[in-house]
């Protein structure tokens, strides 16, 4: 396996986090789940105004077929097999303020990134997709406008790469590079 992941000590939950396409057949708990969804609830957020919602479907349960007509073709193929999918979405007014809440899509990423970190850690994998399209989902589940839809998550055990169609099987093994630290860290002064 190709495999440029990093040399520093990161915790492991941050370090063995990959976006898996294969998933196995072994179902996710309902404690298991809300597990994941409760470390994304402890996440910070602007104002703490925790704009993040999540619809969760679970194969062949309510909703599942809907969400995963809304991905896009390259991700269905895959994301088919998975135990659960969730819907990603903010709230775009920050309440106290009663104006938009510019901040809400960070907060998300913050919220979805300690799920990671908590899936991670409990052996589980997840994988977000941008590759959906928002006007049908929100069709389908008569979502108002006031939420935006971010992402799709594929959320599941890790599962054996063969399982997946010829062309994804190499993907599957390779482990994604990184841009250097130099490239995105700046010191003292920003160099564009
Ligand atoms: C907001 C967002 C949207 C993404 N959309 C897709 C997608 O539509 N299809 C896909 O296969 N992967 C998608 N990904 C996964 C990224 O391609 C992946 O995180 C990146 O290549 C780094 O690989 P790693 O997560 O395995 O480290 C998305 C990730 C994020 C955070």
């Amino acid at each position: 396996m190709n495999e440029p992941r990093s040399t520093l000590g990161l915790l492991p939950a941050i370090a063995g986090r990959y976006s898996p396409r294969a998933y196995s057949d072994r179902p996710v708990t309902d404690e298991e789940l809300t597990l994941v969804l409760e470390a994304a609830r402890w996440a910070p957020s602007s104002m703490n105004e925790q704009p993040w919602r999540f619809l969760v479907t679970r194969r062949d349960g309510e909703g599942h077929a809907a969400l995963l007509d809304g991905l896009d073709h390259s991700n269905r193929i895959w994301a088919e097999k998975a135990p659960v999918l969730m819907l990603a979405l903010v709230h775009r007014i920050l309440h106290r303020l009663n104006a938009e809440n510019h901040h809400a899509r960070h907060d998300l990423g913050l919220a979805v990134g300690q799920l990671g970190v908590q899936a991670t850690s409990m052996g589980m994998g997840m994988h977000q997709l941008g590759g959906f399209s928002p006007a049908k989902v929100r069709a389908a589940f008569a979502i108002p406008e006031v939420y935006d839809l971010v992402t799709v998550i594929v959320l599941g055990w890790p599962g054996d790469a063969a399982g997946l169609p010829q062309h994804l099987q190499e993907r599957e093994r390779t482990r994604s590079a990184r841009k250097p630290l130099a490239e995105l860290v700046h010191y003292g002064r920003f160099k564009p």
